[in-house]
């Protein structure tokens, strides 16, 4: 039995964390930005790892014994390089927000311009978002998807071209579209921009080769650990050699205090995990899924952002069917069935009652769903939404 310790400790907790353990177990979750950590990333991340103090770097430390958390960061750091072809890898900050914001300081001085997706666009809050800490230090130049719901490359160099920001930001929460990344770099380059590519949705398609990679074109890469992959909560930065340092100072001592060492090595167990012919069957799976979803909702007249997906997620625009996202959200949680609400592109409701919602494939995948589950689960999901109350 799970938690015994904790159950003897502190029952009112334990009640609490079972009864979580339990639910995520019910649920069927199409949260695009949730997937279920390994046990073996689970058993690191509980390890006395989360004891030590480890301010520094390997080699570098402000505090003894760390002999062997150095060997555990040097892991992580060579399994992330290895993985994405990358010069230099950083595997401290402490999830992809607060990585986006160490990137910002390290590379944009207070006032300049950062050039990300809209919110509503399919950026993240982090993208320079006026409530995020990102758009109170820069100014966002805020771009957005075309009619047709995909990146029009042509209007982002036109728009760079207009604002000269100092750092164009190509990354999504909400984008189904696999991304040009040798045209970012072109629009970089026409404006001497820096590019960081936020890979956060997609890291575990783009290790896979299922999506094509940013690492040869952007200056900085940056993911999250606990979308894509079977990891724990966490970011890995990468970056070309001649930014490592600034990139790591901006970590740290820029941004943060001591790393989470137990963080640290669940993310390389989750990186092994990656480098797996296992992983990449469910890299592939996790595709195939997300686009029979898309087929099936589209053959039941919802409106699939962009028509279809090339990666794991979809967005679907409810206007046609009546209900706002708020309301879908709540009609299929309530029979056991877990996704967001999200905008649309130009969205004419706000972000908390927006028009539609985002639909993701990791979590399902991990669990196992096939194209014969995913056709059902549509029917299902249809059903849940066309009844009236
Ligand atoms: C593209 C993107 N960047 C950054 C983040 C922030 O990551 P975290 O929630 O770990 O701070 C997210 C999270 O959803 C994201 O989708």
């Amino acid at each position: 039995m799970p938690y015994q310790n904790l159950k003897k400790a502190d029952p009112q907790m334990f009640k609490l964390v079972d009864a979580e353990a339990k639910r995520q177990q019910k649920f069927i979750t199409l949260i695009a930005s949730e997937n279920y950590a390994s046990p073996a990333v689970l058993e690191a991340l509980g390890s006395p790892l989360n004891n030590k103090y480890s301010e520094g770097y390997p080699g570098k430390r402000y505090y003894p014994g760390n002999e062997l958390v150095d060997k555990i960061e040097i892991l992580a750091r060579e399994r992330a390089c290895k993985l994405f072809k990358a010069e230099h890898a950083n595997v401290q900050a402490l999830s992809g927000g607060p990585a986006n914001l160490a990137i910002y300081s390290a590379l944009l001085k207070p006032g300049d311009k950062l050039m990300g997706a809209k919110l509503a666009h399919g950026g993240h809050l982090s993208h320079g978002h006026k409530v995020n800490f990102s758009g109170q230090l820069y100014r966002q130049i805020g771009y957005e998807l075309d009619t047709d719901g995909r990146l029009n490359m042509k209007k982002l160099a036109a728009l760079a071209k207009k604002e000269k920001p100092k750092l164009i930001v190509a990354g999504f929460s909400a984008y189904s579209r696999d991304i040009d990344w040798a045209g970012f770099r072109k629009i970089a380059d026409s404006v001497k921009a820096y590019l960081l590519a936020d890979i956060s949705h997609t890291a575990g398609l783009v290790a896979t080769g299922q999506l094509k990679s940013p690492v040869k074109y952007a200056d900085v890469v940056m993911f999250t650990t606990h979308k894509s992959f079977w990891g724990p909560r966490g970011a890995v930065i990468l970056c070309k050699k001649y930014l490592a340092e600034i990139i790591d100072r901006a970590v740290f001592p820029g941004f943060q205090g001591g790393p989470h060492d137990n963080a640290i090595a669940a993310i390389a167990v989750a990186l092994k995990e990656a480098s797996t012919a296992k992983f990449k069957t469910y890299a592939k799976q996790v595709i195939v899924n997300a686009k029979t979803l898309a087929t099936e909702l589209s053959k039941l007249n919802y409106k699939i952002i962009s028509n279809g997906t090339d990666n794991h997620l979809m967005v679907v625009d409810l206007t046609n069917k009546n209900l706002t996202g708020k309301e879908a959200e709540a009609k299929l949680a309530a029979q056991g069935i877990l996704v967001s609400r999200s905008t649309i592109p130009n969205d004419p409701r706000g972000p908390f009652n927006p028009s539609g919602i985002r639909l993701g494939t990791y979590a399902i995948t991990t669990r196992g769903f096939k194209p014969t589950d995913i056709k059902k689960l549509a029917q299902r999901i249809d059903a849940i939404l066309s009844r009236n109350t």
